[in-house]
């Protein structure tokens, strides 16, 4: 039997499902959540499928040990490695960040993507939306990490990538849960691009199966407890830098998962 007043686990591959993370926030005020950054092994996106595979394994299964109600994967790539299977084994209700992005697109006439080498490689998303145009941008997930955000190296590497976009987009799938730390770069080489993110459309997915599952917390005080494999300090600085005060943090080893 799940425990409606259990946390939700949350997980990505370093910073990027904090994107993720306070959409959820902000749509369950009362759900408290672990959220776990597998900063050690970060990026996932030039990884093969089947090794992501893997680590969404392991991270799910140490998330259910530590009693979780329910998982959102909140990283593209690993949503691409790991569902349908994840969901479809697991004892919890999961949750993956493609679907809802790619209903939302479907609103609008030419759309295209950007992500991890493996999310596009993989051509998941065309299990939900036509792509007009899709490009791997592996150097964004490194420039979030460093963060470089706000820097002009990341308007560089922007054009770099995004200038040979068709002109006549509309949409703009960002398929990496790191991307939204890059909106600013991004609009400035694709102006009047309709920018989309998982983070809302997930969460309000999310919220809608937990109220159906009678899985709401009546109770919980919105707390959040961080899991890193790598290192804390520099986790917790990059976070407070991305906006999110880190209250409470745990390092995980790799053996533990
Ligand atoms: N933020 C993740 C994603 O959505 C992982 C990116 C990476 O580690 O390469 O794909």
């Amino acid at each position: 039997m799940k425990d409606p007043k259990a946390p939700i686990g949350v997980f990505d591959s370093g910073v990027g499902g904090l994107t993720v993370l306070s959409a959820l926030r902000q749509a369950l005020p009362r759900e408290d959540f672990l959220y776990f950054g597998d900063t050690a092994r970060v990026p996932y996106g030039g990884k093969p499928l089947p090794m992501v595979r893997r680590f969404a394994w392991e991270i799910a299964g140490f998330l259910l040990r530590e009693g979780v109600k329910a998982i959102v994967v909140a990283c593209n790539t690993a949503s691409s490695a790991a569902l349908p299977e994840l969901a479809e084994d697991l004892s919890v209700p999961v949750f993956g960040v493609l679907e809802p992005v790619a209903e939302e697109a479907r609103a609008y006439g030419k759309v295209g993507l950007i992500g991890t080498q493996a999310t596009v490689g993989s051509r998941a998303y065309e299990r939900y939306v036509r792509l007009a145009w899709a490009r791997a941008c592996p150097l964004f997930v490194p420039l979030v990490e460093e963060g470089l955000w706000d820097d002009p190296v990341a308007l560089l590497v922007a054009r770099h990538y995004l200038e040979e976009a068709p002109k006549d987009l509309e949409a703009l799938i960002l398929g990496c849960t790191h991307y939204p730390f890059l909106k600013g770069a991004i609009g400035k080489v694709l102006p009047g691009v309709r920018l989309l993110d998982s983070g809302e459309a997930t969460a309000r997915r999310v919220a809608e199966a937990l109220r159906r599952e009678g899985l709401l917390n009546p109770e919980g005080q919105g707390r959040v407890v961080h899991y890193v494999t790598g290192d804390p300090e520099s986790y917790q600085d990059l976070a407070g830098r991305l906006g999110v005060r880190v209250e409470a943090l745990r390092r995980v080893n790799l053996e533990e998962l």
